[in-house]
């Protein structure tokens, strides 16, 4: 019976996919003398996925509702295994990312990378810092003590805004500032 030798093309692949790995991450060259300022949009990226991951999880146990939502923050603080941990991730890490985001926008500030060739990263970056408040702004709606002051109409807005709608929104932006970045290459000298 015919055999179909897919020993040669695995191989073929496993090239391809080291070959990806190393022009885009291993063999890429950093910066000389790189400050902890000059990681900042960086640690934002991995700010924001660790909120993404985390809100993922508590979106598995939360209930919209201005009746049950406290019951359900409570069920995730103290019966899920390590729900307790997530939640508090959640709820600390927006702090540290606008941190983060502010400080890569001071830097980009401070040394004027915002001019031509770049006007457009500052205005996708300036769109994304809007964005991380809004999802603050949002969120602060959704904790026990304040999800019961609101209607269910407005607890469900905010909830869509903070799952769905601001966060979509986030990473079209995101693909914007990442693509751009790519086509002119960092500012600072390799
Ligand atoms: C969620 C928010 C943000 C994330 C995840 C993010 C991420 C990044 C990353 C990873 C880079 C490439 C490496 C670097 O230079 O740090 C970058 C570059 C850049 N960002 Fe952001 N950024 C955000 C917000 C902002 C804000 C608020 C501004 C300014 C208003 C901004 C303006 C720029 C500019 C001008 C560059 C190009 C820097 C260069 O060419 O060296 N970004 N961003």
């Amino acid at each position: 019976m015919f055999k179909p030798d897919t020993s040669v093309s695995e191989s073929q692949n496993k090239g391809i996919l080291k070959e990806i790995i190393e022009t885009n991450i291993t063999r890429k060259l950093i910066p000389k003398g790189l400050s902890w300022f000059g990681c900042m949009g960086g640690l934002s990226l991995l700010a924001f996925l660790i909120q993404l991951g985390t809100g993922i999880f508590l979106m598995f146990y939360f209930i919209p509702s201005p009746n049950e939502a406290a019951a359900s923050f409570q069920h995730v603080s103290h019966r899920v295994p390590y729900g307790w941990l997530i939640q508090r991730i959640h709820s600390v890490g927006p702090h540290i990312m606008i941190g983060m985001v502010f400080s890569h926008m001071l830097r980009i500030f401070f040394k004027r990378i915002y001019r031509h060739p770049r006007e457009l990263h500052w205005v996708s970056g300036a769109s994304l810092l809007i964005l991380t408040l809004l999802m603050y702004y949002t969120g602060s709606f959704l904790t026990a003590n304040n999800a019961v002051e609101l209607s269910k109409f407005q607890l469900t807005c905010s909830y869509t805004l903070h799952v769905a709608g601001i966060p979509l929104t986030m990473a079209l932006f995101m693909g914007m500032h990442f693509f751009m970045v790519r086509k002119t290459g960092i500012y600072e000298p390799l």
